[in-house]
């Protein structure tokens, strides 16, 4: 068997997308598309991955860098043959060369495998399919036994042609010797004064080398991205999957249209999600993890029994079992929630670090933080970490009681067992079951009269 390498055509302008950022770079689900693309070589297996890169090279490279890939510098787009050519001096001769598009990010690697199964030892393979509308498309003119004898480009057929459905994905195998050959035979008269990779389907053809067409039923799965509106279109296509994947997996969504996932979830058994759940990056539930309706997580662990309430958001956290958040929480980078824990409304947290059962159920800032175990955090709590300069850090024990409306005026430690009254400003620490109240004294005036308005005249 000879081996396969893989080369993706990513040179290409992509000016309908209408942007600064290059074709290939524009995400989907949250990644790069031609990130998409190189995981799918990956996973067949391939000798060489080379990516030919032309407007934005730089850039493509830069974003891409630690992808072990040989990049290949296409410096004018003069059409897909000279840019599957310019990847070739790299291609040992005696491979099977594979050809990807950058701007195709959810090609199914099962297609691609079926693909190169068919092709076998000789044969150049294309990938086709029957789009609703195959306006645009390279069309696959083939003979009255069946036979595929050429490809004719949109903007080169002629009526009769137009009226064919079956179009060329642009995806396809040939051997590199053959390619070899053909490459530089090809010429550029047709009306984009290109030279076009399709046109090797007719050489090969004229020599007799066998060539077979496999026609994907998934048209969407290899539809390329030229403009917002199909970016859009793959993207809902993306996140179709991942619902799907999640579903299989026992997880219930309560509107597999309404979630998106840009990264990677995994979750146990019995999770519930509700509607408008935005997950970024890695994030793992556990068993019985119920997420509520406009959620954003990104970054983050959530332990068997988790229940995460509407519209809060969580970032780099990790939450014990049985915690519960929200409505309304966030939790920022660094937040470590222990089992048991409560974060109620309009709680705000950054690096603080929660033990078992303690709770701050409503209208908090908790930054630069640990508290204990068991410990009470009242309404309105604010941790005052920041002098302007520094950052500084608040320490609460085990069993605390820290009434309402209390500014911790970091750094400041208090003790196991300790109450701070409601409304104070705890400047100095205190110790273990002390009792803090840090506020004006009350005063109590008799026979107050208050001021009266001016009579109308
Ligand atoms: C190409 C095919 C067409 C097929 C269609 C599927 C040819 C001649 N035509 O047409 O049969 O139906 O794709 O979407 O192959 N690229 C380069 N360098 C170049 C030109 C293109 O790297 O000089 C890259 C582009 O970045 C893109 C891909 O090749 O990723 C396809 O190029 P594009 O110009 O979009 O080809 P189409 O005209 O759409
Ligand atoms: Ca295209």
């Amino acid at each position: 068997m000879s081996s396969l390498e893989v080369i993706i055509l990513a040179a290409g302008q992509g000016s309908r997308m209408k942007s600064a950022l290059p074709k290939v770079l524009h995400p989907i689900g949250g990644k790069p598309m031609l990130a998409h693309v190189l995981s799918a070589a990956r996973a067949l297996a391939a000798k060489r991955i080379h990516v030919v890169v032309g407007h934005g090279a730089e850039q493509v490279k830069q974003a891409l860098a630690d992808e072990p890939v040989q990049w290949v510098l296409q410096a004018q787009q003069l059409g897909t043959g000279h840019a599957v050519a310019q990847a070739m001096p790299g291609v040992a001769t005696d491979a099977r060369v594979l050809v990807l598009y950058g701007d195709v990010p959810l090609v199914p690697v099962a297609a691609l495998e079926a693909l190169l199964a068919k092709a076998g030892q000789q044969a150049l393979a294309l990938l086709t399919a029957m789009p609703e509308n195959p306006t645009g498309y390279g069309r696959i003119v083939r003979n009255h036994d069946g036979q595929v004898m050429a490809i004719v480009e949109h903007k080169d057929a002629d009526e009769q042609q137009r009226q064919i459905r079956e179009v060329n994905t642009g995806i396809l195998t040939a051997r590199a010797s053959d390619l070899a050959r053909w490459l530089p035979a090809l010429k550029n008269h047709n009306q984009q004064q290109e030279y076009y990779l399709t046109d090797t389907i007719a050489m090969a053809v004229r020599e007799h080398i066998p060539v077979v067409a496999a026609i994907t039923e998934r048209a969407m799965e290899v539809q390329g991205v030229n403009d917002r509106k199909q970016q859009a279109e793959q993207e809902r296509a993306y996140q179709r999957q991942q619902a799907e994947r999640l579903m299989q997996a026992g997880v219930t969504l309560m509107d597999p249209d309404r979630i998106d996932i840009r990264g990677t979830v995994t979750a146990g058994k019995d999770v519930i999600i509700d509607a408008n759940v935005i997950f970024e990056g890695t994030v793992e539930l556990g068993d019985s993890v119920h997420i509520g309706a406009n959620c954003i997580i990104k970054d983050a662990r959530l332990a068997n029994g988790v229940t995460v309430h509407p519209n809060s958001m969580i970032e780099e956290s990790e939450l014990g079992e049985a915690v519960n958040v929200g409505p309304f929480a966030r939790l920022r980078p660094g937040t470590r929630l222990a089992k048991g824990v409560r974060i109620g409304n309009f709680v705000e947290t950054k690096n603080a670090v929660f033990a078992e059962n303690s709770k701050a159920n409503h209208l908090s800032y908790i930054g630069d933080a640990s508290v204990g175990a068991d410990s009470n955090i009242g309404a309105g709590t604010i941790t005052c970490n920041y002098d302007g300069a520094r950052k500084s850090k608040t320490v609460i024990g085990d069993g605390a009681f820290i009434g309402s409306n209390t500014a911790l005026v970091a750094p400041v430690t208090v003790g196991n067992q300790a109450t701070i009254g409601a409304g104070s400003t705890i400047t100095k620490n205190v110790e273990d079951g002390q009792l803090a109240i840090g506020r004006g004294k009350q005063r109590n005036i008799d026979g107050w009269q208050r001021p009266q308005k001016p009579e109308q005249e």
